[in-house]
């Protein structure tokens, strides 16, 4: 395999037998997969932009894995199967950092940001000061160092002086280069600070997890980064998708830079992730300007951040002015206003979602949150409120981040204040009245659509985009329909005329009749987005997906065993048990047929078949097939894992001719791609 920017590109991924490979030839290949592996998880976690398909880099992947476990004397502490994580350690060791990891002096007002102006004027004698702006980002600090090029030690802040050795937990993170780019220009010696976190997507989901397990939930992003690099096993840490920002150089050998800037870009060169939004600016207005556009950038960004970093960037100029104790007299942290209140806690409510799953939620006397105004917060169940212990007159600490929901983050205790009684969860549901029952950590409604908030619920999230995508169905017009007594049930949805609709508060003519099509639209549904659709408990849509998958038909679905169930792949026994007490429910089967008579018709799934032989193989089609047509052909190689494209390139795996074919016949035999007729191509089909 040739060492080039087009194996990289566009790697071949046909491979000699693993017996047939001598010792300097293997040496040779895994080399060559550890680059390309490299070079392709840069363009993934680092530049976004990814230039060869998920399969094709899992082929590589599991090529290198193959490779390592054949031809131990080549296995590598920086090889990138090491990503997935590496034994368990006993303890983590303390180790020395390279330079001190100082801190950053905090301002929160505009005042102290123009001290530190006139400050670093003072020392500049010019009147003007060249700044480097930067995100603050709100995660754990982490220096990395890298020896000839290549990741040789990671480690936590710990007390700016001594932290603990996070090496093979860094080692995970897909951003976190193992070989800097550019070989032939790395410095012998690299040690880099850089900000580790946990984006608020992937903090949002490993609280949910926790909370479901009953484990206290993190309190923040920075903390679950922490604990998640701290622990002893990182094929567990591997799980969560952390991910690095860089921002400076705490030494390096045979290099000098002038200014931040140029160490910046230097980074970026070396294959080190560096924010995007950094910024250059001089004069105190301009970085006042980026202060208040980050601010309002922060809420839409995927991770957290705190404020602004003002730092110098003339190196000259940053040794002139020098370091306090234990703060760079050259730096400024101009932070954002917090995004944790405290404010009293006026009642607890129960509310009670389209699953049926009652959720605490806290009343609150209205707070602004760094810039929002938050009057509800959640408690997510009974474990937490209680374990939080909080009550109706309480002082509470809320928090927010991005547009992720507020939250009830601890009580501020207060002295000598009688208090109100503990939060219980009610025997009853607080809308329909029914006996409520437990499962897991939750309580939960069983009335199902009887009780209105699950029927709305029910109902809103049927017309969802990733379910029935019903346009104009939106949660008010759900509440409409079931507060007017349109809509009972889900088959209710198919008997609606315009005139019916018109009856909805604000609904023209117009938007009715819109909304009427956009129904009937969908009464041919895929059945695995039906099945999301019907808003069975633990029936999201990759669930969904599987048992379509499996089942093929609605028919089959309603007939399944609940052994039939619990033999599926990732079908564990509360899923289903939770689809099968659904078909079985009277009133559900009703609701069906009475969907099917309004002319809703399911329609079946091909089958998955058990084997994917051909995947992740691609296939060309050129000229006529007899037995085929082209979209017939597409579908059995795809069925069987495969994919077909629609011109030959180095990624083509076969080429397969028929009658009359085109010139891709001509461009596999220039690139050496097997070419197969229709028998041969059948015979592969049919796995012979
Ligand atoms: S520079 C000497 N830049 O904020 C200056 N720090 O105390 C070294 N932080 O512990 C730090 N974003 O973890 C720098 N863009 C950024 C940063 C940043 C976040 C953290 C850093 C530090 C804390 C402030």
């Amino acid at each position: 395999m040739a060492r080039n920017r087009d194996f990289k590109k566009n790697p071949s991924t046909r491979f000699k037998d693993v017996d047939d490979l001598g010792e300097q030839e293997a040496k040779d290949e895994i080399e060559a997969l550890r680059e390309g592996i490299e070079f392709h998880d840069h363009q993934y976690y680092v530049k976004n932009d990814p230039v060869i398909s998920d399969s094709v880099y899992d082929r590589l992947f599991q090529r290198l894995q193959e490779l390592e476990e054949a031809f131990p004397e080549y296995r590598s502490e920086n090889s990138p199967t090491l990503r997935v994580g590496a034994a368990p350690m006993d303890a983590l060791n303390r180790v020395e950092h390279t330079a001190p990891m100082l801190s950053l002096h905090a301002a929160l007002e505009r005042e102290e940001f123009d001290e530190f102006h006139d400050l670093v004027r003072r020392h500049a004698n010019r009147d003007r000061a060249g700044y480097v702006l930067e995100p603050k980002f709100d995660g754990v600090s982490v220096e990395i160092i890298y020896e000839q090029g290549h990741f040789n030690r990671g480690s936590t802040r710990g007390d700016g002086y001594h932290g603990e050795d996070i090496s093979a937990n860094l080692r995970t993170i897909g951003s976190v280069p193992l070989t800097l780019q550019t070989p032939e220009q790395c410095p012998s010696f690299l040690a880099v600070r850089g900000e580790a976190f946990l984006p608020l997507e992937g903090f949002q989901q490993m609280n949910r997890e926790r909370i479901e397990r009953g484990d206290k939930p993190y309190a923040n992003p920075r903390n679950a980064t922490g604990g998640i690099l701290r622990r002893l096993e990182s094929k567990v840490v591997a799980r969560y998708p952390l991910d690095v920002f860089f921002y400076d150089v705490l030494r390096v050998e045979g290099r000098d830079f002038e200014t931040h800037w140029e160490e910046l870009r230097q980074l970026r060169e070396w294959g080190l992730k560096v924010n995007p939004h950094v910024d250059r600016a001089s004069g105190k207005e301009a970085v006042a300007a980026y202060h208040e556009r980050l601010g309002e950038k922060r809420e839409d960004l995927p991770y957290e951040i705190d404020g602004i970093v003002i730092k110098v960037d003339d190196r000259a100029l940053r040794e002139n002015l020098g370091t306090r104790h234990r703060s760079p007299r050259w730096a400024l942290a101009w932070k954002f206003p917090s995004r944790e209140e405290v404010t009293t806690l006026e009642e607890i409510v129960v509310q009670v979602g389209r699953t049926g799953k009652l959720t605490p939620v806290a009343l609150l006397q209205p707070a602004d949150v760094g810039g929002v105004t938050v009057s509800r917060a959640t408690l997510h169940n009974e474990g937490e409120a209680r374990r939080k212990d909080v009550r109706p007159g309480d002082r509470v600490r809320i928090a927010r981040a991005g547009d992720v929901i507020p939250e009830v983050v601890e009580r501020v205790p207060q002295r000598g204040r009688k208090r109100a009684e503990a939060f219980r969860m009610p025997a009853n549901c607080p809308v329909c009245g029914t006996a409520i029952v437990r499962e897991g950590a939750y309580h939960v409604c069983p009335n199902g659509l009887r009780c209105p908030p699950q029927l709305i619920g029910r109902i809103f999230h049927y017309g969802s985009r990733s379910a029935m995508d019903i346009d104009g169905l939106g949660e008010e017009t759900a509440r409409d329909l079931v507060e007017q007594g349109l809509v009972n049930d889900l088959a209710d949805l198919y008997a609606l005329s315009v005139d019916d609709l018109m009856q909805l508060e604000g609904v023209a003519d117009k938007t009715a009749r819109n909304l009427h099509e956009a129904i009937h639209e969908t009464r041919k549904p895929r059945l695995d987005r039906f099945l999301y659709a019907l808003g069975i408990r633990h029936v999201g849509e990759r669930v969904a997906t599987i048992l379509a998958q499996e089942l093929q038909s609605l028919d089959r679905m309603r007939r399944a065993s609940l052994e039939d169930l619990r033999r599926m792949p990732d079908i564990g026994p509360e899923i289903a048990r939770s689809v099968h007490t659904f078909f079985q429910e009277e009133e559900n089967v009703k609701v069906l047929k009475r969907m099917q008579r309004r002319g809703v018709d399911v329609q079946d799934m091909p089958a998955k078949p058990k084997r994917q032989p051909l995947q992740g193989r691609k296939f060309v089609f050129t000229g006529r097939l007899e037995g085929y047509t082209r979209s017939e052909a597409e579908q059995a190689v795809e069925r069987l894992g495969g994919r077909a494209t629609s011109s030959v390139s180095g990624e083509t795996d076969y080429v397969v001719a028929g009658e009359d074919p085109g010139s891709k016949l001509d461009d596999a035999r220039a690139e050496g791609i097997e070419i197969l007729d229709e028998k041969r191509f059948e015979e592969l089909l049919s796995g012979s």
